[in-house]
């Protein structure tokens, strides 16, 4: 288990005090509230409060596919990683502006350039600013080759970094 925890660094400021591990089936239920209280932003259908969702949540739990940040025992973020694409980043609303959703996404960047040599990718609303905002702020560059459905935009991280993945 060790291995799985990344304190966040003193490079995401003063702000940020939690630990970074894999979600484990236990947390499921919990991650599955938080998503829902960002149903609005991500966004999130209205079936997604339902038990076959929180059965797919704790399904992509147990495939080690959700990450989540604590701070205090207390769950401040989630993100699920799809191969190379982040999914379903939220961080709870009591702890947003604490770098948690930056740690977050360093993390995941950190994971696909040890296990693919690449850079990864999001698919984001256009109307969602704040996650758009933090992306770009993380030299995340829009990507038009990549399909998205329906009005979905895709952000890939720089070329830059994909090139330092390489080696
Ligand atoms: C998007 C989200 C994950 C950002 O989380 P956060 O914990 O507040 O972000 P961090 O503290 O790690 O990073 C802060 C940076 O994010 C961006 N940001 C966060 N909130 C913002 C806002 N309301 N307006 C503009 N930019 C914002 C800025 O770049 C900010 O950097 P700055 O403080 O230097 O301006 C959070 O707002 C959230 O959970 N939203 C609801 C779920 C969602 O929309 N998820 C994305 C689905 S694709």
């Amino acid at each position: 288990m060790a291995s799985c925890v990344a304190t966040l660094h003193e490079s995401f400021g003063t702000r940020a005090t939690g630990v970074i591990r894999r979600a484990t089936v236990k947390d499921a239920e919990a991650i599955h509230a938080l998503l829902w209280t960002a149903k609005d932003d991500i966004p999130l259908k209205d079936h997604f409060s339902n038990d076959i969702y929180r059965g797919w949540v704790r399904e992509q739990c147990r495939k080690r596919n959700f990450w989540i940040v604590e701070r205090d025992d207390q769950l401040a973020g989630a993100m699920m990683m799809q191969v190379d694409e982040i999914r379903y980043l939220v961080t709870a609303a009591a702890h947003r502006k604490a770098r948690f959703a930056q740690a977050l996404i360093e993390h995941a960047k950190e994971q696909v350039r040890k296990k693919y040599r690449s850079g990864v990718w999001a698919q984001v609303k256009p109307s969602n600013m704040p996650i758009i905002r933090l992306l770009e702020k993380l030299n995340f560059v829009r990507d038009p080759d990549r399909v998205a459905p329906g009005d979905w935009i895709c952000y890939c991280s720089s070329e830059a970094d994909r090139i330092m993945a390489r080696h």
